[in-house]
């Protein structure tokens, strides 16, 4: 049985002919190849675009969706993530989409079920559909030419999923990577890296991808204020200029803080392409793993 628990679950030909499906799926016809089928969602920590997202990519290809509403689910109840598995899994379901703040936790749902388990983010890592989605938006604006191209990953880099699975993802495909955040939001690594984000980083870069400060993983305040953050790392118009470049951000974006408003509004600015990609990338992955497994 084949899962998606992080992107290294698809080889670069595979993550390629996802491309090629999702590129077919933009014009958001309704399609019936997963008629019949029904896919169950469970999100055990808050979402509004992937979660929609899932369920919007199921419903265009004909599957019908459940969504399990964890606030009302027996894991409130102290019922455990095996046993809560296991009563899913009497339902058979032909997918399962799973969130969770606790890193680790589609890994092991996937060992207990009998469909695919797609990770929807697990803690801090890892966010497979999001980083295919990224990297769609790259390989779309740029026709495919994505080699040597050069990305900034800007912000709480060490507490972000987003950043964990892009980093790994992009460097696959030749994709150069800067780590640019302060030190309390840097992790290991052996990628090149800044503590500062100047306009020599910016005028070497091809892409910059802004990431939001992960406040709920902070187990204490490791700096002085967002607004500070902000100064030194906000995107904004002065920074970017007019820079030939392109902007992305998996939402939720704080605005004034990750990006400036005035940079929102830019043509740069491909926030609102990435929504529309990630579904058509989610509608490619449940084909993918529902109908090949
Ligand atoms: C991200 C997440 O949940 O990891 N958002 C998303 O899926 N679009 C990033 C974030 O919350 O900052």
């Amino acid at each position: 049985m084949r899962h998606l628990i992080t992107t290294k679950d698809f080889s670069n030909s595979e993550v390629i002919e996802l491309f090629q499906e999702a590129k077919e799926f933009l014009d958001e016809k309704p399609r019936d190849f997963l008629k019949e089928k029904s896919i169950t969602t469970i999100f055990f920590e808050n979402s509004t675009r992937t979660l929609s997202s899932f369920e919007s990519a199921a419903r265009r290809l004909g599957a019908r969706v459940l969504r399990l509403d964890v606030s009302r689910s027996s894991s409130s109840k102290g019922e455990t993530l095996y046993d809560t598995a296991a009563n899913l899994d009497a339902m058979h379901p032909h997918a399962i989409i799973v969130r969770h703040a606790n890193s680790g936790v589609p890994r092991i749902l996937s060992s207990c079920v009998h469909c695919p388990v797609v990770n929807g983010g697990d803690g801090k890592h890892a966010h497979p559909t999001q980083a295919l989605l990224d990297l769609f938006t790259i390989y779309e604006h740029f026709q495919g030419d994505i080699e040597n191209k050069r990305i900034l990953i800007v912000g709480d880099i060490k507490n972000s999923r987003v950043a964990s699975s892009n980093i790994e993802l992009l460097s696959r495909f030749g994709i150069k990577i800067t780590l640019v955040a302060p030190p309390h939001f840097m992790p290991n690594t052996s990628l090149p890296k800044s503590y500062l984000l100047n306009e020599e980083l910016i005028e070497n870069a091809d892409i910059i991808m802004s990431l939001r400060t992960q406040v709920e993983r902070h187990e204490k305040i490791v700096y002085a204020s967002l607004k500070d953050y902000a100064n030194d790392f906000c995107i904004n118009p002065k920074l970017i200029k007019d820079k030939k470049l392109i902007l992305l951000h998996p939402g939720p974006v704080n605005r004034n803080i990750d990006i400036s408003d005035e940079v929102m509004k830019d043509q740069r600015a491909l926030i609102l392409k990435q929504v529309k990609n990630g579904v058509a990338i989610r509608m490619a992955v449940l084909k993918k793993l529902i109908l090949e497994n």
